[in-house]
This record gives C-alpha cells, sequence and structure tokens, in this order.
C-alpha cells in the first residue's frame, strides 16, 4: 500500500465519522518524519478510527519488511545456485556443460526477479518522506488538547545503512556483470527536477581552468594479460613528492577478494613494456577501483567499509585511516557497471575530493572536499544526480562530469555539477568506451587527460577546456 492510498483511507474513515480531517507530513530537524491526522472534537470520542490509520501504516510497514525477506532469499538462491554452477563446470562433459547452461539461464532469471524486488522495495521506500526510510515504526502517539485531536506517527532513521541485496558478498566478475547489465541506463535525467539550462556555470578562477568542452578517442597503453585485469584502476600523480616524479604511474587489477598489490612504474615507456620498479604490499585490501594517487601517498577505500586509507609510499604505511560520514558502501550505492564502486576518489586542481552517496541523500551523488592530510571532510555538496544511473565520474576545475553508459561505444559525459555555484547542467559530450566495458575514469590535473580502465585495457583521453 502506498502512503497516498494510505492518506486516502485515513480521509475517508475520518470523513465517515462526519469530521473534517487534515493531514500533514513534516520532517524536523533531527530528520524524525511526523505525520499528523488532525480531527475537531468537539466531544470526547475514542480514537478507533485513528487507530485504523495507524493499522494502515503497520501494514505499509510489514508489506516492506516482507518484500526485504523475498529479496534476501533470492539473494540465498543465487548463491546456492553458483555452487551447483561450480560444481557442474568441474565434473566437465557435454551432459555437465548443458546443465551449466541451464543454470546460467535460472540464474539470471533470478537476478532479473531479484532486481525487480530490490526496485520494489525501492519503490516503497521512496514513497515516504525521508525520516521513515527504512524504519521500523518506532511510535505513535496520541496527544489531545482543546478543540482537537492530534496523532503524530513518528519515526526515526537508523544511524546504520539498511542491509541492501546487492551487499552480497559475490566475489566473481560475472555476478558483478550481470547485476549491472540488469540496473543499467536508468535516466540520470530524472533525478534532475529543475530545468537548469539556462544556468551559466562559472568555474573557481584557478589557471587553465574552465568547462569541459571536448574529449579525444582514447589511446591505449597497456592490456592486462589475466582476469585480474578486468577491472583496475591506473594512475600518476600531479603532485608528486620525491623520490617520485611526474613520470612515475602506478595501477592496481581489481578483480580479486584480496587486492593488495599496488604496481609501480618508473615512466611510461616501462609501463608500455610491463616492467615493474616496485610492488607495494598494501596493508588493507582495496575496495574497488576509486583509489587515487595524490603527493605521494595511494588514497583508497578499505575493502568491505566506509574507510578511507592515506598509504604513505615513502614509507610504506597507513598514515590515515578514517570513516566518511553516512557513505553507503559494498554495493549500497555503486556506478551502474556495479563492481562495490560506492566510493570514488578524485583530484583536480583545487585538491582532494571523494564521491559516493549516503540514504539521506537517496542515492544522489554526494561530492565531499577532503583534507589530503587527515583525510577530514571539509565541505560537502549533495547533486540530484543518481549514483547508480551513471557509469562513473571525474572532476575538473571542482565540477563534476558523469558519464551515461561504461558499455555503450558512444557513450557521452552527461550532466555537470559545479560545487562552485551548486548547479547542475545537462550536457551530450561524446566520450568514446572503445572496449566496452569501463571500470575506471579518472582526470588527471597535471596532464590535463584522463585516464581510465576499459575491459583490461588502460587507456588516455586528451580533452579540452573552455576558456573562462
Ligand atoms: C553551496 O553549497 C555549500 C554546501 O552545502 C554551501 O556551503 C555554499 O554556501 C553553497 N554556495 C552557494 C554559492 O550557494
Amino acid at each position: 500500500m502506498s502512503v497516498v492510498s494510505l492518506l486516502t483511507l485515513a480521509s475517508l474513515l475520518l470523513a465517515a465519522s462526519g469530521q473534517q480531517p487534515t493531514f500533514s507530513r513534516t520532517s524536523n530537524r533531527d530528520g524524525r518524519c511526523i505525520y499528523s491526522f488532525t480531527v475537531p472534537s468537539p466531544v470526547e470520542t475514542s480514537c478507533s478510527e485513528l487507530g485504523e490509520a495507524a493499522n494502515a501504516v503497520r501494514e505499509l510497514q510489514r508489506e516492506r519488511a516482507t518484500q526485504q525477506r523475498e529479496v534476501e532469499s533470492l539473494g540465498e538462491r543465487v548463491q546456492v545456485l553458483e555452487r551447483w554452477m561450480a560444481g557442474r563446470e568441474e565434473a566437465g562433459g557435454h551432459e555437465a556443460r548443458s546443465d551449466v547452461r541451464r543454470l546460467q539461464v535460472e540464474k539470471l532469471d533470478l537476478l532479473r526477479r531479484l532486481e525487480r524486488a530490490e526496485r520494489e522495495n525501492a519503490r516503497l521506500r521512496d514513497g515516504q518522506c525521508p525520516g521513515l526510510r527504512e524504519t521500523p515504526l518506532e511510535s505513535h502517539q496520541i496527544a489531545r488538547g482543546g478543540r482537537q485531536d492530534v496523532f503524530n506517527l513518528s519515526s526515526r532513521q537508523r544511524a546504520q545503512p539498511s542491509r541492501e541485496a546487492s551487499s552480497w558478498s559475490f566475489e566473481n566478475t560475472e555476478y558483478q556483470e550481470l547485476k549491472s547489465e540488469i540496473i543499467t541506463e536508468i535516466p540520470a535525467s530524472k533525478m534532475i527536477q529543475r530545468s537548469e539550462s539556462g544556468t551559466s556555470i562559472t568555474t573557481q578562477q584557478s589557471p587553465g581552468c574552465g568547462m569541459l568542452e571536448w574529449v579525444g578517442e582514447p589511446v591505449t597503453f597497456q592490456k592486462a594479460d589475466s582476469i585480474a585485469g578486468r577491472y583496475g584502476v591506473w594512475m600518476k600523480d600531479p603532485e608528486p613528492v620525491p623520490p617520485h616524479s611526474r613520470e612515475h604511474i602506478w595501477r592496481i587489477n581489481t578483480v580479486g577478494t584480496d587486492v593488495r598489490r599496488l604496481y609501480e612504474y618508473q615512466d611510461l615507456d616501462q609501463f608500455m613494456k610491463g616492467y615493474t620498479s616496485k610492488v607495494y604490499m598494501l596493508p588493507e585490501p582495496v575496495e574497488s577501483t576509486g583509489g587515487t594517487v595524490y603527493r605521494g601517498s595511494l588514497y583508497y577505500q578499505k575493502r568491505r567499509s566506509r574507510s578511507l586509507l592515506r598509504f604513505e609510499m615513502k614509507t610504506e604505511t597507513i598514515l590515515v585511516q578514517k570513516d566518511l560520514p553516512h557513505a553507503g558502501y559494498r554495493g549500497a550505492f555503486p556506478y551502474s557497471w556495479g563492481g562495490y564502486t560506492d566510493i570514488d576518489f578524485a583530484v583536480d586542481e583545487l585538491g582532494l575530493w571523494v564521491t559516493y552517496s549516503t540514504n539521506q541523500a537517496h542515492g544522489a551523488i554526494v561530492i565531499s572536499k577532503l583534507d589530503p592530510n587527515t583525510l577530514e571532510v571539509e565541505q560537502t555538496w549533495t547533486t540530484a544526480i543518481r549514483k547508480r544511473a551513471v557509469a562513473n565520474s571525474f572532476i575538473i576545475c571542482g565540477i563534476l562530469y558523469t558519464l551515461n553508459s561504461y558499455s555503450i561505444q558512444n557513450a557521452v559525459i552527461n550532466f555537470a555539477y559545479n560545487t562552485n555555484t551548486n548547479s547542475s547542467k545537462a550536457l551530450a559530450i561524446p566520450f568514446e568506451n572503445r572496449y566496452r566495458y569501463n571500470s575506471m575514469v579518472d582526470y588527471n590535473p597535471a596532464e590535463k587527460k584522463i585516464l581510465a580502465w576499459d575491459n583490461f585495457n588502460m587507456v588516455m583521453y586528451d580533452i579540452k577546456l573552455s576558456k573562462i
């Protein structure tokens, strides 16, 4: 039952009793959502009608809980299926192969149902005001005052993010890809309610800054030779500190359950030949492709957590570990390709940033400017761009740009959000996913280029910025 039908029910109940009800929904400062039914009370009456309205609200909560269980049981079935498939694959032979094919079809079907159940869950959740998200009905009070009965239903937002279907531990790339195929290409524009085409976006007065106007063709520099390199991240340091220089390149292959190897290359030539100059073993495993190198440190998200880490390469130690407040992780708000890309670092002319989402933001992209020494959040912006609906993002001169697809060859940069003016703008700048599976897209402010990891391939794009 939706909130709308609940309200209709409440009004009918109250109208039938010959009274003039009013209804209001408000959120107070600490995020509590308050539903108020107000009816005149000329005489002392029972609150039975109001009691029924409360029942209807409880019904709504129960329906959500049922949906949640459905999502969870579907997830368990997918896991069981995957174990069978692994067994049949080992068995080999013609019959086993046809079993595997059948199981693959069944798995795809299960994943589709899972996705539908998740969507239904989100719909139920989004039909309510923010304070009611993911919460059991906490309390309802009936207050009487003078000539009115006031009925409040309130609930408080839970501090922890909800357990989401996508937070199950599927480690293989296949699951992540199948899942992403199903959820991809939800129009991001649905989140943009205000028409902002007339807004002029101005940028901070940094040298060489401007709006992105054009992205060139990808140039391929290296190709990973094992499945571990299907996704990954490659980086250069825009502000290196000795012993490193602007020439150095770092790379992490991110497929696997315990990703800890950071490869270092002397320069582009060595990188293209595949000769590493050093391999760091990271003290904590890496989650996905969101890392970046800046001022001699690798910044990355610790696996299965919202912890941000600063690994200093010179001392090979983690200097700072800090939780990113309220950030969703482990598949709560990934980019459309999946891959647990919940938290993505970025570096631009203005410094270090992190892009993510929270329950409070309903999955919209949240950007925080970070102090690179302490990883403290300095300032935060909430955009109207749905994170799951875009394939990736990067920041140039304080402006966040989003990519509409990770897999179509003729993709476009579809939105810009300017943290200088807090305004967004729809764009259509062509961007080529040459190898049709882009898992990382980062801007490098020293090179003034975009680095990306497209289906085993490490590529670079020229860009053009407008003059201010
Ligand atoms: C933009 O939003 C930030 C963060 O919410 C706020 O601190 C800042 O004052 C806003 N700036 C403008 C120009 O509205």
